[in-house]
């Protein structure tokens, strides 16, 4: 008996990229069923009786997935190739013969934390809002915020029309002219945290995120990365953080 699958599950199910991200390559039209690109979302397919192909070439299904933990540089983008030639984080992985995606971004100027795998789904559950999926940074800001400020922080404020969902922050020191400061958010919009601390008068100048949940870096040096365990990918669903001690 053959069963049907939705066209971006089965592209994120067979190691391609996470499901949102797999609906953009369908809508691209970079996707083929039977030889006939499909854009149109939702497409139900038969892997079993179909074939279905990524710019030509044919997706097939393993079920090997491969989870590893990096700690990107500074100056590495987060894409899987670069218009502007600057350096992709794939790079990186030396050894490595399966075809690895970052799960979400982080900016070119931003270091630390980046999931990669080849599972779409596990990768679509870090991303979606339900999962509240907590990542947390270590950002040194200009000048001393007030803890009154940092508190707004804490609650949401404004950003683009919409109210930030409550963080949690700790500062961790106050240097000359600068302070470094510990936050944890689950929402993933774009440069967020930078847009925080901007929208409260101390921009930052140095951003690193040192966890997902509670699986942290813990001493992995740039560039660097490891593998990692099924024990691992529970910590990153975990919702309680420490904010203190481990980095
Ligand atoms: N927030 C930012 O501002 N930048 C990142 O790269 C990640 C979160």
């Amino acid at each position: 008996m053959s069963e049907t699958v939705r066209l971006q599950k089965y592209l994120a199910g067979c190691g391609i990229a996470s499901r949102r991200k797999a609906e953009e390559i369908i809508a691209q039209g970079r996707v083929t069923v039977d030889g006939e690109i499909v854009t149109a979302m939702g497409s139900q397919i038969d892997p079993s009786n179909q074939e279905i192909r990524l710019d030509g070439k044919l997706v097939t299904p393993h079920n090997e997935f491969l989870y590893i933990l990096l700690n990107k540089p500074q100056g590495y983008v987060t894409t899987m190739s670069d218009p502007q030639g600057r350096p992709i984080v794939t790079s990186l992985l030396h050894g490595i013969n399966v075809r690895l995606f970052p799960v979400g971004r982080l900016d070119l100027d931003t270091e630390g934390a980046l999931i990669l795998t080849n599972d779409g789904e596990l990768a679509q559950k870090i991303q979606h809002p339900s999962y509240e999926v907590t990542k947390t940074y270590e950002a040194r800001v200009l000048g001393r915020p007030a803890e009154k400020m940092l508190q707004k922080l804490e609650h949401g404020i404004l950003l683009e029309e919409k109210q930030t969902a409550p963080a949690k922050i700790m500062v961790i020191a106050r240097e000359t002219g600068t302070s470094s400061i510990r936050i944890t958010i689950h929402e993933g919009r774009k440069r967020q945290v930078r847009k925080m601390f901007q929208a409260i008068g101390h921009p930052v100048v140095h951003l690193k995120r040192i966890a997902y949940g509670n699986l942290f870096l813990q001493g992995l040096p740039p560039g660097k990365y490891r593998i990692l365990s099924p024990k691992d990918l529970k910590k990153i669903f975990i919702k309680k953080i420490p904010l203190q001690n481990k980095k």
